[in-house]
């Protein structure tokens, strides 16, 4: 089934994601790395294959994804669609922006033990600027990572996957003459873990991501490298 959703997905929107490629990512950057949470939060949840998997997995656990389907920041009401149906019981999407999600339930005394945000802050805080320097919008990223703060256990963990703004991709672009992403708009890691910390998260790791053909090579220096050359990178932060 997976199988099906993930081969649609990439005939509609020119991708090449393969299951086994994406259960590589899951396990060794995502939330397969943590088990045992009970209650996880998706903040762009989009077309939801992490959260279809691992509520398959982990059918103890309880998944709420928030996400307003914003056709531009590529995920639309079709994705919305498939999504629904393809999930059971242990599943609840919000059709809503993360800030109006969290102002609803900032007094639930229901909190999340693990809080995923792939590929979606940039979306919401969308700008060439360096975030944590001459944006105007810097405090509204440090209140977001404040009020996502508020709804965590003591133990809760967050993972953030993010686009990075130098790598292979955004060279190999310019070489072609002609832009397919805009690299611009993207982060360091850096950037994010600056306002992180000024929200109060502890970080724990930031790893790059290291395609599964190259894994064997991984080392300290190695990772390094890969920081400028990976088009994404992992940030792992506790309470
Ligand atoms: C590039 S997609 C990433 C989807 C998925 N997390 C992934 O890793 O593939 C970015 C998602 O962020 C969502 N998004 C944009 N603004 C948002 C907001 N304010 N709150 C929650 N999600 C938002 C978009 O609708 C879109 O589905």
């Amino acid at each position: 089934m997976i199988n099906n959703i993930i081969h649609k997905r990439n005939q509609r929107k020119g991708l090449f994601v393969s299951l086994p490629g994406f259960l590589y990512t899951q396990a060794k950057y995502g939330e397969l790395r943590y088990q045992s949470a009970k209650r996880i939060l998706y903040i762009g949840v989009g077309h939801g294959l992490d959260v279809i998997v691992n509520s398959k997995l982990n059918t103890d656990g309880i998944y709420i994804g928030v996400d307003p389907y914003i056709a531009t920041d590529g995920n639309d009401d079709l994705d919305y669609e498939q999504l629904i149906q393809s999930t059971g019981e242990n599943v609840t999407i919000h059709r809503l922006k993360i800030e109006d999600y969290l102002s609803k339930h900032k007094n639930s005394s229901e909190k999340f033990d693990l809080i995923v945000i792939t590929d979606c802050l940039h979306h919401i805080f969308w700008t060439s600027k360096f975030i944590d320097r001459n944006y105007s919008k810097k405090d509204k990223i440090i209140n977001l990572f404040k009020n996502i703060l508020e709804i965590a256990t003591p133990d809760a963990k967050l993972i953030i996957g993010e686009a990075s703004r130098y790598n292979l991709r955004r060279y190999w672009q310019l070489l072609k003459g002609f832009k397919t992403v805009d690299y611009y708009s993207k982060q360091s890691h850096k950037a994010w873990i600056n306002l992180l910390k000024k929200a109060g998260w502890k970080i724990d790791d930031v790893k790059p991501y290291i395609p599964i053909k190259f894994s064997f090579l991984e080392n300290k220096i190695f990772n390094k490298i890969m920081f400028f050359l990976t088009h994404e990178y992992y940030i792992y932060c506790r309470k």
